[in-house]
């Protein structure tokens, strides 16, 4: 039976994991503040759907399918009939803390799973806002999400070991996606690895001690990593990669997790990496 999936937000992340959703037979709803938003969430998807059917992933028919699953809206009271929920909005806890709120509530009487693509908040924050925590569970996907198969699965200690199931099953059998589990600590499993390495890569930029080309060709020529540091926070985006440093250096209280001011200047100054058309690169 196909799932009904709900996505908040129809940024980079929240597309991408709709797009996913879709190309696996789901009928998805996708949640955005106005028509622009919307808007630009369907170019986002279709794009990627239609670089999917060039480099040979999908057939034209299956690009049509999908999109024909895909249905945006702005209202949350879509959700009410929705299995399975992910929010996937910007790195700020009192949104996200609201839409579980809310969405909680929309979804009170069908149980529905509601998940967090958050990278790094703790999920007890967003589950302890909700009637019952026991169906909310981090669903932490990598951009590009089309193309890279992990998800992170991170139960609070009010995850019901139902949900548990549930959300495996969702990605690892509905989605092909490998999962792993991590405890509910801020960062998971990759954000606890990768960010301490992007922010000594934009430290060594920022001392002086390699130039940002230098850095990235050594990671990838050296280490055979598909893309260098400073590349990758681009990508991810250098105000989520400052919000997710933050997270984490809010729960540890390690240096090495500290933004670096070169990394928060760039931020404060709208370069925000290829989303805004500059980061540590032009686009
Ligand atoms: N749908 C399906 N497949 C697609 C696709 C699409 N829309 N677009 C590309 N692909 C496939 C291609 O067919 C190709 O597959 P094969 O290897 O089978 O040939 C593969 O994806 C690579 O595509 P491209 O050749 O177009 O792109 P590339 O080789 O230049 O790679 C990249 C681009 C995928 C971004 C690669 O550089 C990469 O993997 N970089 C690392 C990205 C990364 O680390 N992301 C994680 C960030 S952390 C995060 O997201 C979470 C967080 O919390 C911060």
């Amino acid at each position: 039976m196909a799932e009904a999936v709900g996505v908040v937000g129809g940024g980079i992340m929240g597309s991408g994991i709709a797009e996913v959703a879709a190309r696996n037979g789901c009928d998805v709803v996708i949640r955005e503040v106005d028509a622009t938003a919307c808007d630009a969430s369907r170019h986002r998807i279709e794009r990627s759907l239609d670089k999917a059917v060039r480099v040979g992933k999908l057939t034209e028919a299956e690009r049509d399918d999908a999109a024909g699953r895909l249905r945006y809206v702005t209202g949350f009271e879509e959700f009410a009939d929705r299995d399975l929920v992910i929010e996937a909005v910007v790195e700020d806890e009192a949104l996200k803390a609201e839409i579980f709120r809310t969405v909680g509530k929309v979804t009170a009487a069908r149980g529905t799973l509601l998940a967090s693509n958050t990278s790094s908040i703790p999920i007890m924050r967003l589950a302890a806002v909700t009637e019952d925590p026991e169906r909310v569970i981090g669903m932490h996907f990598f951009n590009p999400v089309p193309v890279l198969p992990l998800v992170e699965l991170i139960p609070s200690l009010l995850t019901s070991a139902e949900t548990m199931e549930r959300a495996r099953a969702f990605a690892a059998d509905r989605l092909g996606k490998h999962t792993v589990v991590g405890k509910d600590r801020a960062g998971f499993v990759v954000n606890a690895l990768l960010i301490p390495y992007l922010l000594a890569a934009i430290r060594m930029v920022e001392t002086g001690f390699a130039t940002v080309e230098d850095v990235d060709v050594a990671m990838v020529s050296g280490c055979a990593h598909p893309m260098g540091p400073l590349a990758l926070a681009d990508l991810i985006g250098l105000d989520t990669t400052a919000a997710v440093a933050n997270s984490m250096y809010a729960e540890f209280k390690e240096p090495l997790y500290a933004p670096p001011p070169l990394l928060l200047r760039m931020v404060e100054g709208g370069r925000l990496g290829r989303k805004s058309g500059q980061g540590f690169y032009p686009y």
